[in-house]
């Protein structure tokens, strides 16, 4: 048994998140945890909202709110939906908490101790009818790279490219649209990230078994030699800028860049994990020092924060000379795509947690997101592509297995797991082919290579079809009950290792088909690959009930008034 520590990158407060979202961080996350909880490690999964910056205060104003107040209710949203999508974090904070708030101050200290924050004179872009200065998302301009137009200060959409506000063409305020603007000097914090190049390169050098997306980003960066950072911004909400306990001269209208402080709410979090609990110090085992050594921690995240977690946290976690638990493994995704687009609020394209949910039960987008996880590639989402993958994978392969082998059990026998025969080679055949996969599936959910773990799910349940088909107990029940007994005992415990492996993707049907047989009490347990074993677990007069359709079948009709109403194919061009 070890120790595992999870965390899902930390969504943004500025509202519900999308599928993208969902599939990228916090749904991976939940499915790899509760993998390595059933197989019976230690595991603690930290998330919370990522509350700073200008998206909370853009976000905040747009629903004329106060940032605070905002922040709180958003918070109460993404927890909401978070549970409902069956993501059980061990703990979800918020970046905002008096943890984070003094554990970044640490940081900021530690690493100017270390000499590696310099305060510089700089040019910010100033609006003269806001009475500010302009940071990352309050301007908008076209893109020196690209040429797109509305390239946000701190980085495009189109393109990716990291911005500086100062390198957009035909600049405008995003407060007012105004573009009566000046660039200014104005001190900022920077940390000095290229003093650390090596460092970093030898700490990446180090890790084995990342993607390829992952370390790709992460020397790109390297190479192209590491800018130092401003770590400050001019903005009111966020974490004020200390020195020695006291606003720091010059910095009382100005507080921590949202990328310094978000990182580090990780390690906040899973202090205010500990306080909550009543265990304040217990954190400290996860994080720090001797103890936290032989943690395996796994970073889970879309691609566009892997610079952030290959480069900077590390910058902020190495830097501070103290003995930090740094990531062991980080897991990038690629995009989710709504029809090859972009999901967007603004421009009603994509669907979001909450929407999700008033549509179909958990269960059917967590399956189809990770059976679609965009690891090697962007995916596209498409109504068509969603309702082939339930319909099949889910209602006919998976579900059907299930009704269909305790309705016929039923009729023919009883409401038990039905007595008599033996095994034979069809079951032996049987027995192989399956711990064979279970042990591939948990070598992939290991491996955190979800598209390839649910290839091999899926297998397995085809496998099942397969055997009943071969089996054919409707057929022989006349002439040989007993072996028709047999081939429906064999099936009925098919079910229970189907509930077992399916429960880290689908948590709720998982729980649903394991009490129908009377096993609820094994959730949260992984089954051994010796097969033959395993499906002799249920024994003769194991009650069992026939529970409703499992997964219902998406209609025609149901694509097209979803299509109406979150947008289809048409929606990008
Ligand atoms: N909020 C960021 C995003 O959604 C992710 C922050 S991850 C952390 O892109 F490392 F900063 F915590
Ligand atoms: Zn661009």
């Amino acid at each position: 048994m070890s120790r595992i520590l999870i965390t899902s990158a930390l969504p943004y407060i500025n509202g519900v998140k999308h599928l993208g979202n969902l599939v990228g961080s916090m749904l991976p996350s939940d499915v790899y945890a509760r993998f390595m909880r059933a197989c019976g490690h230690e595991v603690l999964l930290i998330c919370a909202t990522d509350e700073h910056g200008t998206p909370a205060e853009i976000a905040a104003q747009q629903a004329g709110k106060d940032v605070a107040e905002y922040c709180a209710e958003q918070y109460g949203q993404q927890k909401k939906y978070g549970d409902a999508f069956g993501i059980e974090f061990d703990y979800f904070g918020r970046s905002s908490s008096p943890q984070n708030h003094a554990l970044t101050q640490h940081f900021a200290q530690v690493l100017e101790a270390q000499g590696l924050i310099e305060e510089r004179e700089d040019a910010q872009v100033y609006s003269i009818d806001d009475g500010r200065f302009l940071p990352d998302r309050y301007i908008e301009g076209t893109c020196p790279k690209c040429d797109y137009e509305k390239a946000r200060g701190d980085q495009c959409d189109n393109c990716g490219s990291l911005l500086d506000p100062t390198d957009l063409i035909n600049p405008y305020s995003t407060i007012s649209g105004s573009k009566n603007l000046e660039v200014r000097k104005t001190k900022h914090l920077y940390l000095l990230q290229s003093k650390l190049v090596d460092r970093v390169r030898e700490w990446v050098g180090s890790k084995t078994g990342w993607s390829n997306l992952v370390t790709s980003i992460a020397y790109k960066w390297l190479d192209e030699g590491l800018n130092d950072r401003c770590i400050t911004r001019d903005l009111k909400w966020g974490i004020p800028v200390l020195k020695d306990g006291k606003p720091r001269p010059g910095y009382e209208e100005k507080v921590f860049y949202v990328w310094f402080d978000a990182p580090i709410e990780y390690i906040a979090a899973t202090q205010e994990w500990a306080e909550a609990q009543g265990t304040p110090d217990a954190w400290q085992r996860w994080w720090y020092g001797d103890e936290a050594k032989d943690v395996n921690y796994v970073q889970i995240m879309g691609k566009d924060n892997v610079p952030f977690h290959t480069v900077s946290f590390p910058v902020t976690l190495l830097g501070s000379e103290e003995p930090w638990k740094s990531a062991d493994k980080i897991k990038g995704f690629n995009w989710l795509n709504w029809y090859g687009g972009k999901f967007s609020t603004s421009q009603n394209r994509g669907v979001f947690m909450d929407q999700a949910l008033e549509i179909l039960p958990a269960d059917y987008w967590r399956y189809y997101l990770m059976a679609n996880a965009p690891e090697s590639d962007d995916t596209s989402f498409t109504w068509e592509h969603f309702a082939s993958v339930v319909n099949k994978d889910l209602a006919d392969v998976l579900g059907n297995f299930i009704n269909r082998i305790l309705r016929f059990t039923k009729s023919r026998f009883d409401e038990s797991v039905p007595d008599g025969g033996q095994p034979g080679h069809l079951e032996e055949k049987l027995a192989a082919d399956l711990g064979a996969g279970i042990m591939a599936y948990g070598d992939h959910l290991e491996e955190l290579e979800f598209r390839k773990a649910l290839q091999e799910l899926r297998a397995l349940w085809v496998m099942g079809n397969e055997y009943l088909s071969e089996a054919a107990p409707w057929a022989i029940v006349k002439e040989d009950p007993e072996t028709a007994a047999m081939a429906c005992r064999t099936a009925i415990n098919l079910i229970r290792i189907y509930g077992l492996l399916a429960a880290p993707i689908i948590p709720a049907s998982a729980k649903t088909i394991l009490s129908a047989i009377g096993c609820e009490n094994e959730m949260g347990h992984w089954p051994s690959a010796d097969a033959r074993r395993e499906l002799l677990k249920l024994s003769a007069g194991a009650p069992f009930d026939v529970p409703d359709v499992l997964f219902k079948k998406i209609e025609d009709d149901q694509i097209a008034e979803w299509t109406a109403r979150f947008g289809g194919p048409e929606s990008n061009q």
